[in-house]
């Protein structure tokens, strides 16, 4: 980052330059730079409407096309020299420009003002960050499905309150992040309505005498349409605000997800084991393997979250039209998307290399009397009211406790004991297997109502 000793953009107006630590503090450019492309973008499309509309020559556009072009590769080559005395990436850009190409360079910010071209900087950068997210939430189903479709068969505990509740297919529990993912999915699809509007023309707030054509700049843009009102174009983060939310939610239920999968790595647990390359050992301890990658997506979920807070506080204060206190948008988007492609992605490679422990899994179903609710469902099958029902399996579950056995293994005549209904089909509802297929509802965790689960992911992943 250089310093130009010349005037500022606006020093007609002034007496003396602006203070140094002034300077530093109002600069963004450190930040924004991250929007030189779109900012191009967004620039080639408005000069290529001033020509249209005859508010500049076509000499002055094609001048501005080229300077513009040499400025992208330099930005792209890593050439470019930012400058902190020309604020902010619009400011540099500019400069450039009418280094490189002269009165034309002087001529683009007609109709126009930093305010609008921001919003619209800002809008195409998070509309491609969405394009981007939405693939690697894909993918990240995708490796879901992948793991899913092997263990329909394989039988874990399911909890709640953390205590073993009823068996579940593993695949089942992990299609239940299928689901939180697609709806994260689906957050994202519909906030990209709302971002996909065109800011341009409102200029700083009340729009532009020139007779300017928006829609034909939203048209070049890829935009949906323009925004219907200058003050509210340049002014509001909604569309930014939206999307953290979205992204504080996908990185909740990866936190989640997280949570579960440190807890089955833990050797209590054992139910799975998560490739060495996700993992880091001790520098005291050598017999650690920790897993530091879920551990952190859970801790970046706070940083997301903060985002979202400081997005909201930003806005809540302000009149209309725009202040300089948005500027501070910036970097928590940027962190939110960046967080959020890093995770993502390291988290489809994570669960694609998951080693899966069917028999640990099993143990633990076994443990607990995940069965005691199929006992119950088959009195009141046989005609016992279910809160009866209830009363006579939790008796028999704390006489298989005292005894420290699980129902399956009590004979029939102790289990009649509890209940003349009990007969000898009872010890297929006891079966884990049994259990499970008895679930047999969309929804359900029987094998076949889970493939049918995948077999829907697939088709739903497919028409994306
Ligand atoms: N860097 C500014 C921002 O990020 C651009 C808009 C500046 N507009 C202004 N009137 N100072 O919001």
């Amino acid at each position: 980052m250089t310093s130009i000793q010349d005037k500022n953009t606006w020093s007609g107006r002034f007496a003396e330059p602006v203070a140094e630590l002034v300077k530093r503090y109002t600069a963004s450019v450190g930040f924004d730079q991250k929007l030189a492309l779109f900012d191009i973008q967004g620039s080639l499309a408005h000069a290529q409407m001033l020509a249209a509309c005859g508010i500049i020559a076509e000499q002055d556009l094609s001048d501005i096309q080229r300077g513009l072009a040499k400025i992208r590769s330099e930005i792209i080559a890593g050439e470019f020299i930012w400058s902190f005395d020309l604020e902010d990436v619009h400011l540099n850009i500019e400069r450039r420009l009418t280094t490189l190409v002269g009165d034309a360079g002087k001529r683009l910010h007609t109709g126009r003002s930093r305010n609008d071209q921001v919003a619209t900087d800002v809008r195409l950068y998070l509309r491609d960050a969405i394009d981007e997210l939405m693939k690697l939430i894909a993918a990240l189903q995708n490796a879901l499905l992948d793991l899913a479709e092997l263990h329909t068969l394989t039988i874990m505990p399911g909890f709640t309150h953390l205590q073993v509740a009823q068996p579940i297919s593993f695949a089942h529990h992990l299609m239940a992040y299928f689901e939180m993912l697609k709806r994260d999915a689906e957050r994202l699809q519909d906030t990209r309505r709302r971002v996909n509007r065109l800011p341009l023309g409102a200029a700083a707030l009340a729009g532009t005498s020139y007779p300017i054509r928006r829609e034909m700049v939203a048209e070049l843009l890829g935009f949906e349409g323009v925004c219907e009102n200058s003050l509210d174009a340049v002014s509001d983060r909604d569309f930014a605000i939206e999307f953290t939310a979205a992204g504080a939610l996908i990185m909740t239920h990866l936190s989640r997800f997280s949570e579960e999968l440190i807890l089955w790595m833990n050797p209590r647990v054992g139910f799975i084991d998560i490739a060495d390359r996700f993992c880091t050992g001790s520098s005291i301890m050598p017999q650690k393997k920790n897993p530091d990658v879920p551990e952190l997506v859970r801790g970046k979920t706070g940083r997301v979250n903060g985002h979202l807070v400081a997005l909201l506080t930003l806005m809540k204060g302000q009149p209309l039209a725009y202040n300089k206190d948005n500027q501070e948008d910036k970097e928590p988007l940027f962190d939110t998307v960046d967080t959020l492609v890093q995770t993502l992605r390291i988290y489809t490679d994570m669960i694609s290399g998951i080693k899966v422990k069917p028999d640990a899994m099993r143990n633990a179903a076994l443990q607990g009397y995940a069965t005691a609710t199929d006992l119950a469902d088959y009195l009141v099958k046989k005609g016992l009211p279910f809160r009866d029902a209830h009363e006579a399996v939790a008796l028999a579950v704390r006489f298989a406790e005292q005894r420290g056995c699980d129902l399956s293994e009590i004979d029939l005549a102790e289990l009649q004991s509890f209940s003349m209904l009990i007969e000898q089909d009872v010890y297929q509802v006891l079966s884990l297997e049994g259990s499970l297929a008895s679930r047999n509802h969309i929804g359900g965790t029987a094998p076949n109502q889970v493939a049918a689960a995948i077999a829907r992911g697939r088709r739903y992943l497919e028409a994306q």
